[in-house]
């Protein structure tokens, strides 16, 4: 039997676990892909932590994973335009991607090009569309100087490279340690922390034009502080300053969809966007994937090999 990773209950790492389940059956419409990859995100740490019992409760058990890349191995009633032993990525809504197979809607689907590692394609949805939908919301040209804060990150590392490649200056906030990726992907690295406002002037000659904030916890704030107008400010991490200064809040919900995420593919296929992989894990040691991603310094993705 194929085997998923499953939670029982919320709680640490430790509640996470692989098991043997039925084979999912694809439904009209949807075909079961055999996964290679599939990416890990914070948002399924907090889920399963039980952070947004509120808004996205889980129900037990509970599966785990959006983003996917593999094989169609089954395809169900009336799907055209796929066939079986097509290379695939794209996502599921259903919290099942953790998986060796998982069942996905055609139209969350888009061919894989052959440049494009499996790694990286199975890595690519959340972090991908929510980076680009970021990017877009702050209308970002050439001439602009933007703010990335978490630039290193798994959005981070994407938005950092739209935003070069929308022709503006991009200052890259991160740790030490990720100033060398940074700067050869055409940001201008700053190291977080005491005296950031400072170093953020010194490095953009003191015009700052937009903020994206993907860590929460005052960016928002000090991007107001650096005069960049509320309009130009998205953060995907503090949604509580969203509301209180009427900056963007899009994300991953703005983003999404196929169209996106097969721009996304033919800029990876093309060498203009690199999706940098922190590790990879089989999936027998999920628990270890989110142990080294709640550390919360990833460079880029860390991806789950079933
Ligand atoms: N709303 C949405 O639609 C949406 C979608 C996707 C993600 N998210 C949220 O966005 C956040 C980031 O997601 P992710 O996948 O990019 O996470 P990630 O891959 O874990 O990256 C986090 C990054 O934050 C950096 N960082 C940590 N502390 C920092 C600080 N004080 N200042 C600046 N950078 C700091 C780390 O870089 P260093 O090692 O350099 O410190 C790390 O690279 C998470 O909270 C996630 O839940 C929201």
């Amino acid at each position: 039997m194929p085997q998923a990773v499953r939670f029982d209950q919320y709680g640490g790492t430790d509640v996470l676990h692989v098991e043997e389940v039925d084979r999912p059956v694809p439904g009209p419409g949807q075909v079961l892909v055999a996964v290679k990859t599939a990416g890990i995100n914070p948002g399924e740490a907090k889920i399963r932590m039980g952070l947004m019992a509120q808004t996205w409760p889980a129900t037990f058990p509970s599966g785990q994973g959006s983003d996917l890349a593999g094989i169609v191995d089954e395809l169900g009633d009336g799907v055209t335009g796929f066939a079986v032993g097509d290379e695939v990525l794209g996502w599921t809504d259903n919290r099942a991607s953790h998986a060796e197979f998982v069942v996905a809607d055609t139209d969350h689907l888009v061919p894989k090009p052959a440049g494009v590692s499996w790694e990286a394609a199975g890595s690519l949805f959340v972090a991908g569309v929510t980076a680009y939908a970021m990017v877009r919301a702050v209308s970002l040209g050439a001439g602009d100087n933007v703010v990335v804060a978490g630039a290193a990150g798994g959005v981070g590392s994407i938005a950092v490279q739209l935003a070069r490649d929308a022709g503006a200056a991009v200052i890259g906030l991160a740790s030490e340690r990720h100033h060398q990726w940074l700067s050869s992907h055409g940001a201008t690295p700053v190291t977080y922390g005491d005296g950031v406002a400072g170093r953020i002037r010194a490095a953009s000659g003191g015009r700052v034009d937009a903020f994206l904030d993907t860590v929460g916890g005052g960016y928002v704030e000090l991007a107001l502080e650096l005069g960049v107008r509320p309009e130009r400010i998205d953060t995907i991490a503090d949604f509580g300053a969203g509301q209180k200064y009427g900056v963007k809040t899009d994300g991953s919900a703005a983003g999404s969809s196929a169209g996106v995420l097969a721009e996304l593919a033919g800029l990876i296929d093309n060498g203009q966007l690199d999706i940098p992989i922190a590790a990879v894990y089989p999936l027998a040691r999920v628990q270890d994937a989110y142990r080294e991603l709640e550390q919360g310094h990833t460079l880029g993705k860390i991806v789950l090999k079933p």
